[in-house]
């Protein structure tokens, strides 16, 4: 089995967003969807974003998924051509009234975080237009999704983190800055801390070298990792002994790598990514997203799905004929948006266009 070539066979949405009932059966390639505003393409998106751990990439609430005049839960089912091996079948959704998020794998029950074993999936959206200019938390969600990727271990171990401080901060809150509960704590932040620090410092360095060598017609991004290094748990434990009285004071943790960001330059101009223009934005992030797209195929012999929600329409006819050609070579599936199906005309060889018809998908080819 090379797994190089997992890809979606099939998709079968109910109740999900605007879509009653969706069915597509798909090959591999680059997939083409336009249709007007409003016709439901991004929550297609949105629907396979969700074969992946977390929240989706609108970060809706599950209830907000469910179709507003249905039965208050939804359903997504995937099969996973593995190219060769047996299709692997991945459900999720939600119960009416339920905001669990269930997740399904070749009929059993299993926690999300599981999905990073058979699935890796990648997306540029609009709003992600503001990544560079906007808040960190969003560029750190970024980061950990490229390391995701790269280490499936990741998702876990920054879960994990994530809720050993919200305990830590419990604590803090109620002013116990020295009992021994508060120290098992720091234990568990520091051990899976280090974790998540190392890989993604990992991951940073990989991109990094991978964007050094890119060519093609993006910028090249200058990245790397915006945060002390807690590489031992050994150091971020005695750090967040330190940092207790502080800590106290503001009501929270004000160290560790949940303060981590992300900083992108334009390294042809010299200049930080958030002074650079709109669309040269969008092309660092494509840029990033390629050479991401090719580092994971090296290293895990396994490319991600990329899902890319109206790059067309901000791109000049060469550029987009260029990411055309180049997003054909980096597979297995490439999801694309946009309102006009003439967008995609510049798309080389055997692709599948589908169109939206009153708010249905219709493949085309
Ligand atoms: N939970 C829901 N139930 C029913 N409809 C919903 C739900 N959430 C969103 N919608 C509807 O889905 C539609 C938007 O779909 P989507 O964002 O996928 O459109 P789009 O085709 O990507 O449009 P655009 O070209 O403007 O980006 C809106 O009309 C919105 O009201
Ligand atoms: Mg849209």
């Amino acid at each position: 089995m090379t797994a190089a070539a997992r890809a979606l066979s099939r998709l079968m949405l109910t109740d999900f967003r605007s879509h009653t009932r969706a069915e597509l059966h798909l090959k591999r390639g680059l997939i083409a969807i336009s249709g007007p505003n409003g016709a439901g393409k991004t929550n297609l998106l949105e629907a396979i974003s969700l074969l992946s751990p977390g929240r989706g990439l609108r970060r809706a609430t599950l209830p907000e998924m469910a179709r507003a005049d249905g039965g208050g839960g939804f359903a997504i089912a995937a099969r996973l051509d593995t190219g060769g091996g047996a299709p692997v079948e991945i459900g999720t959704g939600i119960e009416p009234g339920s905001a669990r998020r269930m997740v399904r794998i070749n009929g059993a029950n299993r926690p999300a975080n599981d999905l990073t074993e058979w699935t890796s999936v990648l997306w540029l959206t609009p709003a992600m237009d503001r990544l560079f200019a906007g808040g960190a938390g969003d560029r750190r969600r970024f980061l950990d999704r490229l390391t995701l990727a790269l280490h499936p271990g990741h998702a876990q171990a920054a879960a994990r983190y994530e809720a050993a401080m919200r305990e830590r901060n419990r604590l803090i809150g109620e002013g116990r800055s020295s009992d021994a509960w508060l120290t098992a704590v720091e234990r568990q932040m520091a051990e899976f801390g280090a974790m998540v620090s190392n890989a993604r410092s990992n991951a940073v360095a990989a991109l990094g070298a991978a964007l050094a060598t890119q060519e093609g017609p993006f910028p090249s991004a200058g990245i790397a990792l915006d945060g002390e290094s807690w590489s031992s748990s050994a150091d971020l434990v005695a750090a967040l002994a330190a940092s207790r009285r502080n800590d106290v004071r503001a009501g929270r943790t004000l160290i560790g790598p949940h303060r981590d960001d992300l900083d992108v330059v334009h390294l042809e101009k010299g200049q930080a990514a958030a002074r650079a223009s709109t669309g040269e934005q969008k092309a660092l992030l494509l840029g990033i997203i390629i050479a991401h797209a090719g580092l994971v195929a090296e290293q895990t012999g396994r490319r991600p799905i990329l899902l890319l929600d109206e790059v067309a329409a901000h791109l000049d006819e060469d550029r987009r004929a260029a990411l055309f050609g180049l997003l054909d070579a980096l597979g297995p599936q490439v999801w694309m948006t946009g309102t006009d199906s003439a967008l995609f005309r510049a798309i080389p060889g055997d692709a599948t266009y589908i169109e939206m018809v009153d708010g249905v998908p219709v493949v085309r080819s």
